[in-house]
């Protein structure tokens, strides 16, 4: 049997943007011998991963290529993105050399490093993938804002701001910590459904946590008619979830009358 001279598809994960919050083996990992990728959404464009990279004091290698992710929901211009990308990155295994692909935050989290290990393992089945795991943005933001994500037996509900505010009333119901991810464009809506659901005061933005622009907003209703920056997600503390006892779990079951001790 040939032995498989591929190189290697690794997924970095370099967290969401405190260079002190990649992990050592991130860190090791960079100073070896890869060729590096990164996502820019056009070319020519900056890359917030290889900028926490280059913050953290790793210097790219003479190899490094970015690779265009264009930010579209057109799923037809999207498949194409990928396919290319997925492409260039094999022509690279192929000579042999190993690829990093840089991802800012969890590379298992909404991260593009998903698509493109599909779009790869899809184009040869035999391509060796790994992930280095990362800190996710909201479990940075959580700690920059001094509140738990989730306390003994509570649920948290991670999700894309774009399933609307409509999807978040019905995890109100079972969550008692909301992430709303890509709140961008939602901003606006999830304001007043803060409003009419009392929770203002529970919710705050946290924007490009980690970075040198740093910015948390508490009173999230003064950034009514403000644009924020792609990079913002909502923490929403929900002081009214109907809890019910876990089947088994860390709160005290309560006695049962008549049994003895
Ligand atoms: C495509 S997802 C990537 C998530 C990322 N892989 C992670 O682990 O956090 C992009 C969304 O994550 C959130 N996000 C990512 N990095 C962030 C940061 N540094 N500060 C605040 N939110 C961030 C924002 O909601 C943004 O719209």
């Amino acid at each position: 049997m040939t032995p498989n001279t591929n190189g290697c598809l690794i997924g970095v994960s370099l967290g969401p943007g405190d260079p002190e919050l990649l992990t050592c083996r991130a860190f090791k990992l960079l100073q070896g011998n890869y060729h590096w990728t990164y996502p820019v959404r056009k070319p020519g464009g900056d890359s917030y991963a290889l900028d926490i990279a280059r913050r953290a004091g790793l210097k790219p290698p003479r190899a490094h290529t970015p690779l265009v992710f264009p930010m579209t929901s057109d799923p037809t211009r999207l498949a194409k993105a990928w396919l290319t990308a997925a492409q260039a990155v094999l022509e690279i295994l192929y000579r042999g050399e190993d690829v990093a692909f840089l991802v800012e935050g969890d590379a298992s989290t909404y991260a593009t490093f998903g698509h493109l290990a599909r779009s790869v393992a899809a184009l040869d089945a035999t391509i060796r993938i790994e992930t280095v795991p990362g800190v996710a943005s909201f479990s940075a933001a959580a700690a920059r804002l001094g509140m738990p994500l989730a306390d003994t037996d509570e649920a948290i509900a991670i999700l894309p701001a774009g399933y609307g505010t409509a999807q978040a009333e019905q995890l109100l119901e079972h969550f008692d910590t909301l992430v709303l991810l890509k709140i961008k464009p939602m901003l606006e809506p999830f304001i007043a459904w803060l409003c009419s659901r009392n929770l203002l005061a529970h919710a705050h933005l946290v924007e490009k946590v980690g970075m040198p622009e740093e910015r948390i907003v508490h009173d999230v209703a003064a950034l009514q008619g403000e644009t924020v920056h792609y990079l913002s997600l909502l923490l929403v503390r929900n002081p009214r979830r109907t809890r019910q006892q876990p089947v088994r779990g860390c709160r005290p079951q309560p006695a049962v009358a008549g049994a003895g001790g």
